[in-house]
């Protein structure tokens, strides 16, 4: 429902549990008057949606900076181009893992708050990007497998996601996986709020001191749990749009399109507040 103040950040409700349409006047968001609304909307609905907003790349840093701490990934502080066109990106291999749900960060003592993410160049086929609602995900789970799995921790890998995509490399390209550091999740988040999300996604190799197959059968169950249509939004992109997502509380991934599809997305992180525990 959309607020009713002047004042305040103009909103509606995509679905029920998940996703925030904000229609806000360019130059209000860069002034960072809406600051306080945006973060308090962001925590509430986990993926916002700001139609054709057409920001360019200075842009796009200057309104991540009034939200937080940007957490730039160039020593220039310039923005990531996401591709995975080997010829527009050095990463491209590592941006692929992203057709598999799962969050930003795993690997980082912090993980990042957020992404805001703007729509360049647009893939004809497939590059629809997904998210789910993981705190949403919580509040629903049975009591008794939130009894299961509360204490559990499990083991994320960058070698778990790129398999799903290289599923019999060479040695090597392994060894080459594993250079990224692996991490030890509890499953549940307690936030500082006191809310609870869960830690998944394709990063995720196994729950530690469980069988082996136990484990991916109860990691495979929570995925299938919380990518749920209910908990579930998809942002079908047009050129301009910005998206920004919370990195705390939701899971993404991007629907397969073609390495040469020319899709290309700029993209600011938001650095994190609380590390997992
Ligand atoms: C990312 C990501 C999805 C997309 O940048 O972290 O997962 O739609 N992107 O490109
Ligand atoms: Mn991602």
């Amino acid at each position: 429902m959309p607020l009713m103040q002047e004042t305040r950040l103009s909103f509606e409700e995509v679905k029920p549990l998940i996703g925030a349409r904000v229609q806000a006047d360019k130059l209000a968001l860069l002034s960072g008057a809406h600051t306080a609304d945006v973060m308090e909307l962001l925590e509430q609905r986990g993926v916002l949606v700001f139609p054709q907003a057409d920001l360019s790349e200075e842009e796009l840093i200057s309104f991540t900076g009034t939200l937080g701490d940007y957490a730039s990934d160039a020593s220039d502080g310039s923005a990531t181009r996401i591709s995975i066109d080997p010829a527009t990106s050095s990463n491209a291999d590592f941006t692929r893992v992203s057709f598999f749900w799962h969050f930003d960060g795993y690997m980082n003592e912090v993980p990042i708050r957020g992404s805001i993410m703007c729509a360049k160049v647009l893939s004809s086929s497939g590059g629809i990007t997904e998210f789910c609602n993981t705190y949403a995900a919580w509040d629903e789970l049975p009591e008794e497998r939130k009894r299961q799995i509360s204490g559990l921790k499990a083991v994320h890998s960058h070698a778990a996601a790129a398999m799903s995509l290289e599923p019999e490399p060479s040695h090597e390209r392994f060894r080459e996986w594993l250079t990224v550091k692996n991490g030890t999740l509890p499953l549940v988040w307690t936030h500082r709020s006191g809310r609870k999300s869960l830690v998944i996604g394709n990063t995720a190799a196994g729950i530690v001191g469980m069988d082996p197959m136990e484990g991916m059968e109860l990691l495979v169950w929570l995925r299938d749990w919380a990518t749920r249509e209910r908990f579930r939004y998809s942002h079908e992109w047009s050129v301009g749009d910005m998206v920004m997502w919370d990195n705390t509380g939701t899971l993404h991934r991007v629907t397969p399109y073609p390495a040469d599809s020319g899709r290309l997305m700029l993209r600011t992180k938001l650095a994190g507040e609380e590390p997992i525990v």
